[in-house]
């Protein structure tokens, strides 16, 4: 069954004490989140055991990681490993969002590696794609998301490929304030849901839950998040606001 998520990217935002007062006031947000609809923070790294420790009671929340490398120990200064990520019980992490892509060089074949290490823990890839403003305006935007969406996740089995999530975030609407159409947004979704349906079956792109992002807030996030393809969102800037992030989500999981 396809889960609905709302998931907060704080990015490298907020210290210690404001993350930890912001989660806390997460925790107290009352809907009907459940197994199938949850709740998914990506706080900074350092905070992630001890708030990892301060939800693990609560089912609908979960804490995630916004990134990690492929290979599971070694001399890689600075980075995490997957196989590190699951001794803290992390079961979700970012694979491919714009900003790593764009300000670390990261490519469709490194984040095909790293989706592969992250499903050998069990954990959860939420694979990003979205085009450039550039793209989109010379109408080349299905064949751009479509190349990402392959050379990352196509090489995975069905089995494997089911327990991804895929967000779509196109670059012109993050942190720009222009979110789009639930009409452009519903019509990407769709395409890759089609796209997976092709290779891995109908079964299987039912079954997988499509995130949006870009510029997700209270006022327009009813509508995107009433699309036919549209499961979540992952949402940057609104959830750093435990008010507006709650308006969101309780509009969700109703
Ligand atoms: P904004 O919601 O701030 O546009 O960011 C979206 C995003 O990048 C989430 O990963």
């Amino acid at each position: 069954m396809r889960k609905k998520i709302i998931a907060g990217n704080w990015k490298m935002n907020l210290d210690y004490s404001e993350s930890k007062s912001l989660i806390q006031n997460i925790a107290k947000i009352e809907s009907d989140f459940n197994a199938n609809a949850e709740i998914v923070i990506f706080p900074s790294m350092p905070y992630l055991s001890v708030f990892h420790e301060l939800t693990k009671d609560i089912d609908w929340i979960n804490i995630g990681s916004q990134n990690c490398y492929f290979e599971k120990s070694g001399a890689f200064t600075g980075e995490t490993s997957p196989v590190q990520l699951k001794s803290l019980g992390i079961k979700y992490c970012l694979v491919g969002h714009s900003e790593r892509r764009d300000y670390f060089s990261e490519d469709n074949v490194v984040l095909a590696k790293k989706i592969k290490a992250l499903l050998e823990e069990g954990i959860t890839p939420i694979f990003c794609c979205g085009e450039q403003l550039q793209v989109r305006e010379a109408n080349v935007y299905k064949e751009f998301i479509m190349k990402q969406v392959e050379e990352s996740l196509f090489d995975l089995s069905v089995q494997d490929i089911a327990r991804v999530v895929i967000a779509y975030e196109p670059v012109w609407a993050i942190g720009t304030g222009k979110t789009a159409t639930a009409q452009q947004a519903q019509e990407i979704h769709q395409l890759i849901r089609n796209r997976i349906a092709k290779d891995f079956g109908d079964k299987t792109a039912n079954e997988m839950s499509i995130l949006y992002g870009g510029s997700m807030k209270a006022e327009n996030a009813r509508e995107l998040l009433a699309q036919k393809d549209i499961d979540g969102g992952l949402i940057g800037g609104a959830s750093l606001n435990a008010d507006t992030f709650a308006q969101i989500s309780i509009s969700y999981s109703e």
